[in-house]
């Protein structure tokens, strides 16, 4: 067996954080040698694992992959700092800028980086279903209705907004709606209705769980990958290319 990947938490203190945090020591594949926050707690040493605050980046012990789920503003520090140590990439943080995105693409010509809107297997394999539904029908309205807990900052969500680019492999203009409410973990439908019918393909994520070890295994199977830019389809291949 190959030794576990070295890994980076950006972010280790979020909701996404503090579930990798929770599931990594049952995953042989990937070892957690550093977890970075804004602010780090007082104690410095939680479970075994060092924490550092994120202007402290560029003194961590070396890693092989970080993996990201923090806010944009975090973001340009943690692809730098991957980049400096020629480490790799996931990232699972929405709302980033037209810059950002660029910037992630310029870093992939030297580390592999893989960004995803969404860690689920449910989704890569929605996303699949809503390409074939889209170009089936292709005169048909497209909306993606999508709702999350009370504390997400961006909206449409980044995982709608890639179920659109899906339906718009289509032709669809798709049109979105988002609601903010309780502690809801994601929920997303993408509806194409017609003259009296309609078709909805939903997926209702019920625990941050399944990002969390998706991540972890897109973490593993990216640690020591040739440079460029991977996707949740490329890690789940295997899988995918049995649904069709
Ligand atoms: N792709 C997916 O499958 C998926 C799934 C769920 C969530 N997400 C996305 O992942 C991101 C995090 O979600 P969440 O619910 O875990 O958020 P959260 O609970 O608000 O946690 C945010 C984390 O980022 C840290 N942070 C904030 N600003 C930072 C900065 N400038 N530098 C370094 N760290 C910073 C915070 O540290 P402090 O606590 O010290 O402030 C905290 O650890 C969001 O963009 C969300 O949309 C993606």
């Amino acid at each position: 067996m190959n030794a576990p990947a070295r890994l980076l938490i950006h972010g280790a203190s979020g909701r996404m954080g503090e579930a990798l945090l929770r599931l990594w020591a049952d995953d042989g594949n990937v070892q957690i040698v550093a977890a970075v926050t804004r602010r780090p707690p007082p104690q410095r040493v939680v479970n075994g694992v060092p924490f550092f605050a994120a202007s402290e980046l560029g003194g961590v012990p070396a890693f092989e992959v970080a993996v990201d789920f923090s806010l944009p503003e975090g973001f340009d520090r943690v692809l730098a700092a991957c980049v400096a140590r020629g480490a790799g990439l996931v990232s699972g943080t929405t709302g980033l800028s037209e810059v950002q995105r660029a910037a992630l693409s310029s870093a992939s010509a030297k580390i592999p980086v893989l960004w995803a809107s969404n860690f689920s297997l449910g989704v890569a394999v929605l996303a699949d279903l809503v390409e074939r539904a889209a170009q089936a029908l292709p005169q048909w309205n497209c909306d993606v209705l999508e709702a999350h807990h009370i504390h997400k900052k961006d909206a449409p969500s980044g995982t709608a907004l890639t179920l659109g680019e899906a339906a718009s492999a289509g032709g669809h203009q798709v049109n979105y709606s988002s609601i903010r409410a309780g502690d809801i973990v994601g929920e997303h439908t993408v509806q194409f209705s017609g003259i009296g019918e309609r078709i909805e393909l939903i997926h209702r994520a019920t625990s941050r769980d399944v990002f969390a070890h998706g991540a972890l295994t897109a973490a593993a199977w990216l640690k020591g990958r040739a440079a460029g830019t991977y996707t949740m389809r490329d890690v789940l291949l295997g899988h995918l290319s049995t649904v069709r």
